[in-house]
């Protein structure tokens, strides 16, 4: 990762499924470091035509789990670390599978600079109820920047609309967004 610490901005997408919001965010903030985190070959393989497609010098991918590459990622590396979408795992004994959890918390924390952001983005309840209550408990480490219930219903303008959630409005789920700032 070293050799990416020259750029002054950094963002981090986990679970970048077919890349259009890595890609959309490499092409509007040009300056930032962008890695794609995907274990999911079909969806490297979008990434990589996205990227091929837009010549996007700025943008590399990590074909595989995030915490694979976790270790080798330094302290408050990032500046914007966005989780979109991810796999919801549902069942209280999934509960460790989940991307957010509590213990997981910290170690997002640590890579993420001072003040620096982590957007979310769910359409399961179940998980949203999770994530919140356990953000809630890590209040020393994460504040919650949301100023309201309207807030949480709309994308923040910075974000695109992927293809995974434009088939969960169609399919009648409700999209909610949730930042959060890094103490
Ligand atoms: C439901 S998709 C959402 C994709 C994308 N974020 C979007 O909004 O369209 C969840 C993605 O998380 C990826 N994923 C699951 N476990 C992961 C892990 N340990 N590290 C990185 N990505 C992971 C999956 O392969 C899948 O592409």
């Amino acid at each position: 990762m070293a050799q990416y610490a020259q750029y002054n901005h950094k963002i981090l997408e986990i679970g970048s499924g077919g890349g259009e919001q890595i890609a959309h965010l490499a092409v509007q903030n040009p300056a930032s470091f962008c890695l794609a985190v995907e274990p999911f070959m079909n969806g490297v393989g979008k990434i990589c035509q996205h990227i091929y497609n837009g010549k996007m010098p700025n943008i590399r991918v990590y074909p595989d789990s995030f915490w694979h590459i976790y270790p080798d990622i330094p302290d408050g590396f990032f500046d914007t670390i966005c989780i979109f979408y991810p796999d919801p795992w549902r069942k209280a004994r999934h509960y460790e599978r989940r991307m957010i959890t509590k213990t997981k918390i910290a170690d997002i924390s640590r890579i993420l600079k001072t003040g620096g952001e982590l957007q979310f983005a769910t359409d399961d309840t179940i998980l949203l109820q999770s994530v919140m209550v356990d953000m809630y408990m890590a209040r020393n480490q994460f504040a919650w920047v949301n100023s309201g219930p309207n807030q949480f219903l709309h994308r923040p303008p910075q974000f695109i609309e992927s293809r995974y959630e434009t088939k969960a409005i169609e399919q009648g789920r409700v999209p909610v967004y949730l930042q959060y700032r890094n103490i």
